[in-house]
């Protein structure tokens, strides 16, 4: 048995690290594992600019431990007034590879998103020209279409249709939830690929329930059934290159996820890799993490693959009951649980 797996240092295509001291907090536990991330924009007010996403690394670089190697990639959060230029302007400026698109209200801070998607042709055009992703937050939220169809809905009603239209746009479905968005992904062409998260394999709905209502598993889009979380599983471990990995760990302090109107959104990225490792073994597939980890990600955007590693090995690590944060707490993915795995 394997005690011990060193792979190509990996990237975390879709995280959230927030600000101040949220930030402080959770982003050295992403640095200890990830070499680089895509930064998600939804702070308050978003990230909607080259120069607010600038000024946002800044503050990522200063909250860096010092020596440690990590790169923020932040896309722009779109909204209708996006133009070409300024999509251009993030490129070369180098703090964008992608650009982020939130349906209106989707999520957590997405109110000022883009409510028509032909109000971001133009910003469209331009990321064909430079080969940038577009990151899709995929779920309808029309109040009348039932909470577990969101995504499957926005496959059909939305994402097809975008597809079909701008073939040659390169596309990530984010944080695939169901059975149908392994398939669909699966069969589209090229252009489409999709992030999966370390709880969306490890967890099912009855998760939002067992022992009495859990918030902590509150997410967006929010956990499936059995043959859901068991189709995307069989996606990410396939070694098919449309799928890799995104944590979407989403930090929110408890007294925002404990209420009436509480929070989505697990904080998974303590120990992201390790459980993601874990769920990997367990299928026999622990060869196919490194490509999804750190190969596949870094091929669709078309940046260049990790050059150094990162070393994995296989010991018991309790994740934490809570984290302090700024006078309350956060509570992890698994808090109290021992996993299996611990990077060295
Ligand atoms: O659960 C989620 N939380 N899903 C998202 O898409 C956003 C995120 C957040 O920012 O809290
Ligand atoms: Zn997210």
């Amino acid at each position: 048995m394997i005690q011990k797996l060193t792979i190509t240092a990996p990237d975390d295509l879709h995280l959230h690290i927030r600000d101040e001291a949220m930030m402080q907090l959770v982003l050295p536990h992403s640095a200890a594992q990830f070499r680089r991330a895509t930064v998600m924009p939804n702070l308050k007010p978003p990230v909607t600019t080259t120069e607010l996403a600038l000024a946002y690394r800044n503050r990522i670089a200063n909250a860096l431990p010092t020596g440690t190697a990590f790169t923020p990639l932040i896309p722009l959060y779109l909204t209708d007034k996006t133009t070409g230029a300024e999509v251009r302007k993030a490129y070369e400026s180098g703090v964008s590879r992608a650009m982020k698109y939130y349906p209106a209200g989707a999520t957590t801070n997405s109110d000022s998103a883009v409510t028509k998607i032909e109000n971001i042709r133009e910003a469209i055009d331009v990321m064909i020209e430079l080969g940038m992703p577009l990151l899709i937050h995929g779920e309808v939220t029309d109040p009348a279409v039932d909470f577990f169809d969101r995504e499957s809905r926005f496959i059909d009603e939305m994402l097809d249709p975008l597809h079909r239209a701008v073939p040659d746009l390169k596309i990530v479905l984010e944080h695939i939830s169901t059975k149908h968005a392994a398939e669909y992904i699966t069969a589209a062409s090229r252009t489409l690929a999709a992030t999966i998260t370390p709880h969306h394999i490890a967890l099912n709905r009855n998760a939002l329930f067992a022992g009495g209502i859990n918030p902590h598993n509150f997410c967006f889009p929010i956990l499936k059934s059995e043959d859901d979380r068991l189709a995307v599983l069989a996606a990410a471990t396939s070694g098919n290159p449309k799928f890799f990995l995104g944590t979407d760990s989403a930090p929110h302090g408890r007294s925002n996820k404990e209420r009436t109107g509480g929070f989505g959104g697990l904080y998974s990225a303590f120990a992201a890799l390790p459980m993601y490792a874990e769920l990997f073994e367990r299928e026999n597939a622990l060869d196919k993490l490194e490509p999804f980890a750190s190969f596949y990600g870094a091929d669709f955007y078309g940046i260049e693959r990790n050059r150094d590693t990162v070393t994995l090995i296989k010991e018991p690590l309790t994740i934490p009951d809570y984290f302090e944060v700024d006078g309350d707490q956060l509570v992890p993915m698994r808090a109290g649980d021992t996993i299996s795995w611990r990077m060295a």
